[in-house]
């Protein structure tokens, strides 16, 4: 029988052995253990802290030993333990979508600081788990908000977690981009499209290995569904609605440049905590 602080000193030992090394700036393993742990007893994080001498029975030990095992095949941890924590909230995965990254949260921020009407029409382009969508319906309660996505599985997904969080009053739906949405204007479109160069050597490492290509890569240079998202949101702003877009850290000058070419005015690119330009927005202000 193993203590909680045991456990985590096996996991962590395992999964480092197995190549889940830290690396420096996440400190993959470490993390990766606490998080299994907290999953297979059921708790939050804080309660390995709380009790750390607390001994594991028969069968926490052996869910935590399955969940370790998959970590060391290279399985995402959000896929194992079913969930990611997003903003606020608690959001199912599942292989059909992108596991939502901390990063996106800073398009949430910014999203959040914009100047728009207290009952705003809110369009998220690429819902996937619905993880924007629904961080902006969290804080905005009179927000208007729609999330569209093209795989079927990430639309019934998003509904399921739109449920969970009690924020049914978000609408998702089955559409390529615009095609399903009516003719309207928008106060804000977000978007976390795929963005990343179909060759990119990336896709072959880590836990992108996990996530379908459809939530990942956009055309030889990455940027196909930003051109067509910048180009075609035109349409479908209001006269002082915003545009928000996340992208690739190295894409910044390429997605304001886009921006510029269909004359969006007050474009602005945000950096990550990492330093990093991350996301771009504009508007027709
Ligand atoms: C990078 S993921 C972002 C998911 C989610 N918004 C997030 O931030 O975690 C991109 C999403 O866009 C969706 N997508 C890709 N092509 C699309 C299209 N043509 N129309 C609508 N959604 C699309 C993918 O299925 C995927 O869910």
């Amino acid at each position: 029988m193993l203590t909680i602080a045991q456990a985590l000193v096996w996991a962590k030992t395992q999964l480092r052995d197995r190549g889940v090394s830290d690396d420096g700036l996440h400190e993959s393993a470490a993390i990766d253990s606490k998080v299994l742990l907290a999953a297979s007893l059921n708790k939050e994080l804080v309660y390995l802290h709380t009790w750390p001498e607390k001994l594991l029975d028969e069968l926490q030990m052996q869910t935590f030993k399955e969940f370790v095992e998959q970590r060391s095949a290279g399985h995402p941890v959000a896929h194992i333990i079913g969930y990611r924590d997003f903003w606020t909230l608690r959001l199912k995965v599942t292989p059909d979508t992108l596991i939502p990254r901390p990063e996106t949260e800073l398009l949430v921020e910014i999203a959040l600081t914009l100047d728009l009407p207290e009952s705003a029409k809110v369009l998220d382009l690429g819902t996937g788990t619905g993880a924007i969508a629904l961080a902006l319906a969290s804080e905005k309660h009179n927000w208007v908000i729609t999330g569209v996505d093209k795989q079927s599985d990430a639309v019934t997904l998003s509904k399921h977690n739109a449920t969970s969080n009690n924020l049914e009053r978000v609408a998702f739906m089955h559409s390529d981009w615009f095609s399903a949405v009516a003719a309207q204007q928008f106060d804000l479109i977000v978007s976390n499209p795929p963005y990343i160069e179909e060759e990119n050597r990336y896709l072959k490492l880590g836990d992108v290995r996990f996530e379908p290509s459809s939530a990942l890569t956009a055309g030889h240079d990455g940027l196909e569904d930003i051109r067509h998202i910048v180009a075609q949101s035109r349409r479908y702003l209001s006269g002082n609605g915003w545009l928000v877009i996340e992208h690739g850290y190295q894409q910044g000058a390429a997605v304001t440049e886009i921006f510029k070419e269909n004359a969006y005015n007050n474009i602005c690119t945000h950096d990550d905590l990492n330093g990093l330009p991350r996301i771009t927005f504009g508007s027709f202000q």
